[in-house]
């Protein structure tokens, strides 16, 4: 055993908020995509059966901003974390800025915008660096598509999610507004004497569970709350 390291194991639920500070829009938020797009225009099964061009040229347009894009602070103090813990992200981003800031054990559950797949099944994935056009084709002959998980398909990881969190010792939610299951419901697969910790400028609902709330943006707490951590392993 790595006598630098504890054996605590540390969980991080993240979402766009995380990415925010990085120029990547959240959904929610009153400038969110969700303000601009109709998701059930460019982020649905049915969406893309009705319109694929549509879906394709947004999600072109997500790739090319998380192309020019930089991890933040956040993502940084959360890689630095992983000399001091076991830390497993698990992130609806479709980003690719934890695993850009150094962070190795990243779960995607609602799939990763630089990556594609053919429309029959996601068992190949394929790198995306630039548009995915109709009449792309995948090395089995069928059309590319984003590997993403829309609204109204299933979300693959979700069991290897659950398994992850139900061995935390300490939770943190960051920069997410648990608006979308199954993901927010991941927080009630987490041990019930584990320690659990809210980065978040603003107040969620969390009901009975009992949040650290560290209110603020991920840049600003994030970095304090892994400080705070090190420290208390350290001293222990
Ligand atoms: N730092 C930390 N948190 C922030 C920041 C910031 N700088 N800015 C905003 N937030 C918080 C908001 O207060 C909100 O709680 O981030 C959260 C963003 O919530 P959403 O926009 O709903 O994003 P998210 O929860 O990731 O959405 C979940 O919805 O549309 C689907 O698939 C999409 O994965 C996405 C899912």
């Amino acid at each position: 055993m790595n006598v630098n390291k504890s054996e605590k194991k540390i969980v991080i639920l993240s979402g766009a908020g995380i990415s925010a500070e990085s120029g990547l829009g959240t959904f929610r938020d009153t400038d969110g995509l969700w303000e601009k797009y109709d998701l059930n225009e460019v982020a649905t099964i049915d969406a893309w059966h009705r319109n694929s061009e549509l879906v394709l040229s947004f999600y072109d347009a997500r790739r090319t901003q998380v192309l020019a894009s930089e991890p933040n602070k956040a993502h940084y103090a959360l890689a630095e974390l992983e000399k001091h813990f076991n830390v497993e992200i698990i992130t609806q981003n479709i980003d690719d800025l934890h695993e850009r800031s150094g962070s190795k054990n990243v779960l995607h559950l609602h799939g990763e915008i630089l990556k594609g797949r053919s429309v029959l099944n996601d068992i190949h994935l394929y790198p995306i660096n630039g548009d995915i056009k109709m009449g792309d084709l995948t090395p089995d002959g069928h059309q590319m598509r984003p590997h993403i998980v829309w609204f109204g398909e299933a979300v693959p990881r979700m069991l290897d999610a659950e398994e992850i969190m139900s061995h935390c010792d300490i939770l943190i939610v960051v920069g997410t507004s648990l608006n979308v299951y199954p993901a927010a419901g991941l927080r009630y697969a987490c041990p019930d004497n584990s320690v659990k910790f809210l980065v978040d400028p603003n107040n969620l609902p969390l009901g009975d569970q009992q949040f650290e709330h560290f209110q603020g943006t991920a840049t600003e707490k994030i970095p304090l709350l892994v400080d705070k951590l090190i420290q208390e392993f350290k001293n222990a």
